[in-house]
């Protein structure tokens, strides 16, 4: 007997790419925000030029393309020269001078940043990038705990555009003003999308992720109607995944009205905050990891593959990396130990090293 051999196999899902229904997942062209990135590459287009660029303040409510609209223009940056380096930070990760220090060295190329400071590690930086000139995006930055990175860069750096993206206007408002008079920045306010708007993004992403012809107009608009109340392109995306996996289990060939229903109903149920980021093995990692904490990653993996986890170990540290990301757990290297290096994985929010 198998408790599998009801479903189809994974050569007949419905999805022919899941990825492309990942959050961070970047598609080759972000529609509706033309005008957008149109000013966004005004305010570069001068480092080509060999001359100082414009710093930009982006603003707008959550998961309305602001990061997707610029982290898609850097990419066409990198692609077209290399005089000019391109480099993303999200704050809410890195959300100290130090942190945003040691990132963008790593995105520079310069790993060596163990046992430096901040200032020996921002001297690395303005060596490197004095040499041509860069476009810096700190994304999230109301999440930032000190400015100190800012300053030095705003004074630092010969030719750069400084773009800051944040949800709130009033936050330019916050900053002390030796920063605020050296940003100077344009304003770029991204607005809501309309119904049709959202309609067109979710068709985009639906030609990604399924196989053609699972999907029917209605259905499309009805999701899409859902995103607009709550604003959000996530809660649009989470549907689409989350109804394509519904359908898949039953071994359906095609979306129907009753898998989008109860889709719909279990969103309402649940809510659209927290949960929806996190797919389903996801939670599994986590529940392993609260289970365990804190634990090696290595020791995890296995007990979590003992538990019947089918993810890889790439997979699973990719999971991990996310999981960090949403502050649902913290990591923290442990450099040089008997067994080499290696990360420890802590439930919930950072410990101190001792707990270790
Ligand atoms: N115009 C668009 N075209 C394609 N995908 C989009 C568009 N706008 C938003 N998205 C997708 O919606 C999600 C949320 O957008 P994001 O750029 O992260 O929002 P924000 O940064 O404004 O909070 C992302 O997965 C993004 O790729
Ligand atoms: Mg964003």
């Amino acid at each position: 007997m198998s408790y599998f051999k009801d479903f189809l196999g994974a050569d007949e899902s419905l999805f022919r790419n899941e990825d492309a229904l990942d959050l961070e997942w970047l598609p080759k062209v972000i529609p509706y925000r033309e005008e957008q990135q149109q000013h966004i590459a005004t305010c570069i287009k001068p480092l080509l030029a060999k001359r100082n660029g414009k710093n930009l303040f982006i603003y707008g409510d959550p998961g309305i393309g602001k990061t997707a609209a610029t982290r898609s223009l850097l990419r066409d940056l990198e692609e077209t020269t290399d005089e000019v380096e391109g480099v993303y930070i999200n704050c809410w990760q890195k959300n100290t001078s130090y942190k945003v220090c040691v990132e963008i060295c790593h995105l520079l190329g310069y790993k060596f940043t163990q046992n430096k400071n901040t200032e020996e590690i921002f001297a690395i930086i303005k060596n490197i990038v004095n040499k041509k000139a860069a476009v810096f995006v700190f994304d999230e930055t109301d999440k930032i705990e000190d400015f100190d990175f800012l300053y030095s860069i705003l004074n630092d750096i010969y030719r750069k555009t400084v773009i800051v993206i944040t949800n709130y206007k009033e936050w330019l408002g916050s900053l002390e003003p030796r920063i605020r008079s050296r940003l100077m920045p344009d304003m770029l306010e991204f607005k809501k999308y309309s119904v049709n708007e959202i309609e067109g993004i979710l068709k985009q992403r639906i030609d990604y992720a399924f196989v053609p012809g699972v999907w029917t107009g209605p259905l499309i608009r009805r999701i899409a109607e859902k995103t607009a109340t709550v604003g959000d392109i996530r809660a649009g995306i989470y549907l689409l995944r989350q109804t394509g996996m519904l359908a898949d289990n039953e071994g359906s060939k095609k979306i129907t009205n009753e898998h989008v229903e109860a889709t719909l109903a279990k969103l309402d149920e649940q809510g659209i905050q927290k949960p929806m980021d996190l797919d389903e093995e996801s939670r599994n990692i986590l529940t392993v990891i609260k289970e365990l904490s804190p634990r090696k990653i290595g020791d995890l993996f296995s007990a979590y593959k003992e538990k019947g986890g089918g993810a890889t170990y790439k997979t699973f540290q990719r999971k991990i990396a996310k999981l960090e990301k949403a502050k649902l757990i913290s990591t923290n290297k442990i450099i040089g130990g008997k067994e080499g290096t290696t990360t420890v994985i802590t439930y919930g929010r950072a410990k101190t090293l001792s707990d270790f």
